[in-house]
């Protein structure tokens, strides 16, 4: 099996890897593959002819994407939106990583994929954007797993250490 990883240097994007051996994996990190840039990712994804594209890519400053909604929507909306349409060209299956922000935590009890979503702050009105373009293409089919907090062996600085809402709510 084919896989291109995108976002292949964050914290999800390194635990795949060891858990995707013995796949025919394409890693990209950010360096090496922007998913903002729709060109790039075009080439990349005609390039490899994936069976599958992984996006773990994100803007994931839930904090700092108050003050940074264009670069928050460009990654997270219309970057998962640049994978999607890439694999779809080439007949490629996506998974996608949603968050569980895209629920705005009123509920009282655990969320399901079935649940209205409410998005309320930007960095969860991005990755809502990004996960109606990805579940929005064409097929072959897509998947957007609604995330709550992630805890893996590889760290990144790049997601905050403030608290997040308390309760039954959003976690991540
Ligand atoms: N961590 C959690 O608790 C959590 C919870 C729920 C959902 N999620 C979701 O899970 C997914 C993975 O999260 P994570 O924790 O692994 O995040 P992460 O550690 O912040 O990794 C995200 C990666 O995306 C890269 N990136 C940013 N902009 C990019 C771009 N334009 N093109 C390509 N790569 C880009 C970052 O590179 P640079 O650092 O070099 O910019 C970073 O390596 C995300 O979709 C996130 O929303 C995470």
């Amino acid at each position: 099996m084919v896989i291109l990883l995108a976002g292949a240097g964050g914290q999800l994007g390194r635990d795949l890897q060891p858990a995707l051996a013995g796949t025919d994996l394409h890693p990209f990190d950010h360096r090496q593959l922007d998913i903002t840039d729709a060109g790039a990712v075009e080439a990349a994804v005609e390039r490899v002819r994936p069976d599958w594209v992984i996006n773990a890519a994100a803007f994931n400053d839930v904090d700092g994407a108050e003050q940074a909604e264009d670069q928050a929507f460009a990654v997270n909306a219309a970057g998962a939106g640049n994978l999607a349409e890439a694999a779809a060209r080439v007949g490629a299956a996506i998974l996608h990583i949603s968050t569980d922000y895209v629920f705005d935590g009123t509920k009282g009890s655990p969320y399901t994929e079935d649940d209205e979503p409410n998005p309320l702050s930007v960095y969860a009105r991005s990755k809502y954007e990004g996960e109606q373009r990805v579940l929005g293409r064409a097929p072959p089919p897509a998947w957007s797993v609604p995330h709550g907090c992630m805890d893996g062996r590889a760290r990144t600085s790049s997601r905050p250490s403030s608290p997040r809402r308390s309760g039954a709510g959003p976690s991540g």
